[in-house]
């Protein structure tokens, strides 16, 4: 089956590598003629785990093509997916521009019976908008059908989540066009993946519902971690007891500087978009909107409080990929903690395994490191924002040598808080409020504990020593 995928992006890219080697005859469209270059002389525009080789061995095998050509990859493919970028607008509401110019693009270049797969994140209705504007911009009336695919893939995971994933969902109210896409996805009998069809408007909302879930947990720990904070619980212990509970579940349950990347920040407020145009008051996409803002800013704010002030103070940002295994930074924490480090007057270093490029590309007035040990140089501060393996594996000993002073913010919680003290770094972290049992020195650890609980330590403290002398 020929198959067109428009959008070589982070989604299309995948999917179109990955639906060639479910031995479909793909060709992938972009309009930027840069990434169709690379992807013609051997590269790859992305960084994912496996992609370069799944491109590579399709390509060879004659199944996977690049173009800037819309129009003919159109002509020759019976099913057309849609993978354009659907970003935020201010308001939170969705910017249809790219998905819309393309539906004119395909109106335009249909010729015979096609069906549109759409599997860029869109609001309910979106399949609706698109007939109407392939029908417009038809030159005379072609049948097509719409289904809404929406991908589910993570970044950094994404060629394993494609070819092996937990559902996958057809919208549509043909059975003609569900047939082709049941088809296209055969290969996925063998794992016995779940496929559900239903309507469109119920697909487009599951993934929007899937992912507003995402959020929602994430918020959810980070808020109890937070709370840890300031009771002195532990909010690692917290989460993996709640975990253990079957109903709820052990996954996203991380505490941490707050969730970003191109996915879910965007669907949230998407989310709380269509609710509000529909006059539907989403109290709960609200909050995570809130939480999430607030979990970035508190990165800086916590760093301030343990400096008094951050200024002329020299911090080294590990990290700036919204998470691991990816180079992307689209609406990364490390974005906000640079906008507000800046704020506070620090000087800033950075440094990325694989995220380098698409910071330099981003940002400015900082100073981009080629290692750990070049940012962390003179630091007074360094705030791992990213859970890259090659840090939780640095060598810390040599980490302490280089820097100022040894003082580490940890937001994602890769180190041993008892290692790093014995090595005699100050310890930051998110939501480690009990901490203070494990600290060496009840002086080295009140630096960062609200009032209230070094009230509460110096009690017992002074409670043990008296215990302690009686016995003697
Ligand atoms: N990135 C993810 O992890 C992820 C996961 C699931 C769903 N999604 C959704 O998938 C969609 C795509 O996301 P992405 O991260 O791949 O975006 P992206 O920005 O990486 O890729 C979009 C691509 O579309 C191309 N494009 C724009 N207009 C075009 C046109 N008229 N013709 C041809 N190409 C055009 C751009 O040049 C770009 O290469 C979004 O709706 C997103 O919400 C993303």
């Amino acid at each position: 089956m020929n198959i067109c995928v428009v959008g070589t992006g982070y989604v299309g890219l995948v999917a179109g590598t990955g639906l060639a080697d479910f031995g479909m005859n793909v060709t992938c469209v972009d309009n930027d003629p840069e990434k169709i270059e690379i992807l013609n002389n051997g590269g790859v525009p992305i960084y994912e785990i496996g992609l370069a080789e799944l491109i590579q061995r399709n390509v060879r095998q004659n199944r996977l093509h690049f173009t800037t050509d819309l129009a003919s990859a159109v002509e020759k493919s019976l099913v057309i997916y849609v993978a354009v970028g659907t970003p935020s607008r201010p308001d939170g509401s969705v910017n249809l521009e790219y998905f819309d110019k393309v539906g004119v693009e395909i109106g335009k270049a249909m010729k015979d019976y096609k069906v549109i797969a759409i599997k860029s994140t869109v609001p309910v209705g979106s399949a609706k908008r698109l007939r109407q504007i392939v029908e417009e911009n038809q030159s005379e009336p072609v049948e097509f059908d719409i289904v809404s695919n929406p991908e589910f893939l993570r970044e950094g995971a994404a060629v394993q989540d494609f070819t092996h994933p937990d559902r996958v969902i057809l919208g549509s109210d043909s059975k003609r066009a569900l047939a082709i896409m049941k088809d296209i996805y055969r290969p996925l009998y063998l794992l016995e993946t779940p496929i559900i069809t239903t309507n469109n408007e119920t697909a487009e909302m599951i993934k929007y519902a899937s992912n507003t879930m995402l959020a929602l947990r994430i918020s959810f720990i980070n808020e109890i971690a937070n709370l840890c904070d300031e009771v002195g619980a532990d909010v690692y212990d917290v989460a993996r007891a709640v975990g253990m509970d079957k109903r709820i579940g052990p996954k996203f349950l991380h505490p941490g500087p707050g969730f970003g990347g191109s996915c879910l920040p965007k669907d949230v407020k998407a989310l709380n978009a269509l609710a509000n145009e529909n006059s539907y008051e989403f109290k709960l996409t609200r909050a995570v909107i809130d939480a999430n803002e607030r979990q970035k800013n508190l990165i800086v704010e916590k760093a301030e409080k343990f400096f008094g002030t951050l200024a002329g103070k020299k911090v080294a940002l590990l990290g700036m990929a919204f998470k691991q295994n990816t180079d992307d930074i689209r609406e990364a924490p490390s974005l906000s903690v640079i906008r507000d480090l800046k704020r506070a007057g620090a000087v800033i270093n950075v440094f990325d395994p694989i995220a380098l490029d698409s910071a330099k590309r981003e940002v400015d007035g900082v100073n981009f490191c080629e290692d750990a040990f070049s940012a962390c140089r003179d630091a007074h501060l360094a705030i791992v924002i990213t859970e890259w393996n090659e840090f939780r594996n640095l060598n810390l000993s040599k980490l302490k040598n280089v820097m100022a002073q040894a003082n580490i913010f940890d937001t994602r919680d890769i180190y041993n808080p008892e290692r790093l003290r014995e090595m005699g770094f100050s310890y930051l972290t998110i939501g480690r409020g009990s901490y203070r049992h494990i600290a060496p020195s009840f002086n080295d650890i009140t630096f960062a504990l609200p009032e209230r609980i070094k009230r509460r330590i110096n009690f017992e403290v002074t409670d043990i020593s008296n215990h302690v002398g009686a016995n003697n």
